[in-house]
Parts: structure tokens; sequence; C-alpha cells
């Protein structure tokens, strides 16, 4: 566990800082570290791999796509990808039929950035205090954590940060430059904050109101 660590320490580009502890195998909720120690994965990968470690069919059908074509850029067509956006279509809320597939959440949320500029022909964003949204340029400026931000101004222009849960402060700051107001229905990294059902619904009407994309 030491040797892991120590070269982690050594190699890694030091931007996480992490627990002292070295994580070898997983199944299901499970993990085990290099002493055989077993623990409780309640991060699962920040969400990514909430279907759990180990699972047979998943590792089978990476395995049996990388032995038939590893990779296919979106500059031609691809069976499988065509059958992955059909099926992500469907289950999807109604109106919600075009697909972007990426790599990341600061990937998305950099996508969400630029379809919002491009869809509403304006470059306003209202994000949230406490809200973590990546750490690319684009997510980073809608990430509300100073300790993350501070050391990369410039940042995006004109994204501003309001209350959570707080739709006065909505009201206030939604107008005709907005493009979108990005918020995570339940706030991870700013402490477990939820969204309340009567915000989420007043966020989206003033969005629908005022043009603005949520
Ligand atoms: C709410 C939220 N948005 C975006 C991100 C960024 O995702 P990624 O680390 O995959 O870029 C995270 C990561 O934890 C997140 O919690």
């Amino acid at each position: 566990m030491i040797a892991t660590i120590d070269l982690e320490n050594t190699y890694s580009s030091g931007v996480y800082s992490k627990r002292p502890v070295a994580i070898v195998r997983g199944c299901g909720a499970s993990l085990w570290d290099a002493e055989g120690r077993e623990y409780i994965d309640c991060a699962a990968g920040h969400g990514v791999a909430n279907v759990g470690h180990g699972r047979l069919e998943v590792a089978s059908a990476i395995a049996a796509q990388a032995q038939r074509l590893i990779t296919c850029p979106e500059i031609v067509y691809n069976d499988v990808r065509a059958r992955l956006l059909e099926r992500l279509a469907h289950l999807t809320p109604e109106g919600l039929t075009h697909i972007f597939l990426c790599n990341s959440g600061a990937e998305a949320v950099e996508g969400a950035l630029k379809f919002a500029r491009i869809a509403t022909g304006r470059s306003g964003i209202v994000a949230t205090l406490r809200g973590f949204h990546g750490r690319t340029m684009g997510a980073l400026s809608t990430t509300w954590e100073p300790h993350y931000r501070e050391s990369f101004a410039p940042l995006v222009p004109e994204v501003s940060h309001i209350r959570y849960n707080d739709l006065e402060a909505a009201e206030a700051a939604i107008n005709e430059q907005t493009a979108a107001v990005i918020i995570e229905l339940v706030q991870g990294e700013g402490g477990v904050h939820m969204a309340s059902e009567e915000y989420v619904q007043g966020l989206a009407a003033l969005c629908r109101e005022r043009g603005a994309l949520l």
C-alpha cells in the first residue's frame, strides 16, 4: 500500500488531495485495499459507477466492444452508437430527443453552456452559491467555491452566482441577457442540499417566461 501511495505521490499531478488508502478491487458496493480491508463505496466514482464494481455483464460488454471496434469518432456513423442514441432518447423526458455524447461531467457542462449560447443568442449564465459543475474553464466559471477558481482568473465572463433555493434571487438575476440557468438538483460539493420542488418548478417557469434555458 505504501509503495502505491509513494508512486502516486511521486508521479501524479498533485491536483487532487487524497485519503491515505490504496483501493485495489471492488465488487458491487464493496471495495478492498491492498491489505484486504473491506470498505463500502459510498462515492461510486462520484455517481458514475452506480451499477457497482465487477459486474460481469458490464465488463463483458466493454471487452466485446473493444475487441470489435475500440473507438469511432462522430465523423462517421456507427451501428452501436446509433442504437445507444435511440435508447437514450426514449429514456429521457418527452421533448429531449437529441443527445450529445461526451466523456465527463465537465464536458457535459461545457457542451450545455455552448448549446445554451448558440440556441438563445445570449451569453449570460446564472449559477448558484455553493454550486459545483467541474474544473474546465467554462464549468469552473459556473462553480462557486473560490478555492477552485481564484488561481485561474480571468474566467468566462457574464456568469453570476445567486443563492440556491431562492426564487426571489432568481427572479432578480434572470433577464434578457441570460442564456441559461445551471443548478444541481442536489448540491454535493457544497454540502448536501436539495433543491425544493417549488424552486425547480419556479425556475423552470421563470426560464420559460424569459427565454433562458435551464
Ligand atoms: C454536479 C457535478 N457536476 C460536474 C462535475 C464534473 O464532473 P467530471 O469530474 O466528470 O468532469 C461533478 C464532479 O464531481 C459534479 O459533481
